[in-house]
C-alpha cells in the first residue's frame, strides 16, 4: 500500500509544481536515491490522479470558498495529523484510547478489488506503527461497513457513503447500519 508522505509545504503547491517535479525525475546512479525519487514520482502520480479524479478536490474549496482543497493540503493535514495521534494516545491516561479517522488507517482499510489501483492511497494510509496505544480506531471514506483486528486494535468502519439519492434506494454502501453500536 502506498502512504502519500510526500514533504512539501502545502501552500508552495500547485500544478506549476507538479509539472516541475516530474520534471526533475530523472535517472541516477544511486540505488536508495533511485528509490526515493521513484517512490516520489508515485506519489505525484497519486496526487496528480487524486487532484483529477476525486470529488473532494472539485467540491470542497478553503481560504473562505476561493481556493479548492488539493492533495498537499490533505497530505499536509495527514503528517500534523500523524503526529497528533502517536503523542496522544502514548501519553493518555485512558483506559480505552480511541481514535477516529476520515481515512483507512492500515493496508486491511484498502476496498477489496481496489489494491493494486494506486489511487487507494487517497483512501487508505499505512499508519500500523501508530496502532501500539490504539484500543478501537474507526475510520470511512472508503463507504464500507468493516470490523476487524490488527495485533491487539479493533478497526471498524461503518461509513454510509453517498445516496440514498431517491426514496427506498440503498446508500453508496449498502451494509451501512446506522444504529450500529461498539462496545469497548
Ligand atoms: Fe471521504
Amino acid at each position: 500500500m502506498q502512504c502519500l508522505c510526500l514533504s512539501i509545504d502545502a501552500d508552495e503547491w500547485n500544478d506549476r509544481t507538479e509539472l516541475l517535479s516530474l520534471c526533475e525525475f530523472g535517472t541516477v546512479p544511486n540505488f536508495e536515491e533511485n528509490l526515493r525519487r521513484e517512490n516520489q514520482s508515485m506519489r505525484l502520480t497519486v496526487m496528480m490522479r487524486a487532484a483529477e479524479g476525486m470529488n473532494d478536490y472539485r467540491k470542497i474549496r478553503k481560504k473562505a470558498y476561493q481556493l479548492r482543497l488539493r492533495p498537499a493540503d490533505t497530505l499536509a493535514r495527514h503528517w500534523k495529523s500523524r503526529a497528533f495521534i502517536e503523542r496522544a494516545t502514548r501519553e493518555a491516561h485512558a483506559n480505552h484510547r480511541v481514535v477516529v479517522s476520515h481515512h483507512g488507517c492500515v493496508r486491511e482499510a484498502m476496498r477489496a478489488g481496489t489494491e493494486a489501483d494506486v489511487l487507494s492511497a487517497a483512501y487508505t494510509s499505512d499508519c500500523s506503527d501508530l496502532l501500539e496505544n490504539v484500543d478501537l480506531w474507526v475510520y470511512g471514506h472508503t463507504h464500507e461497513s468493516r470490523d476487524f483486528t490488527v495485533g491487539r486494535t479493533r478497526i471498524v468502519s461503518n461509513s454510509k457513503g453517498y445516496g440514498p439519492w431517491k426514496p427506498g434506494e440503498a446508500s453508496d454502501n449498502p451494509i451501512f447500519d446506522p444504529n450500529y453500536v461498539i462496545e469497548i
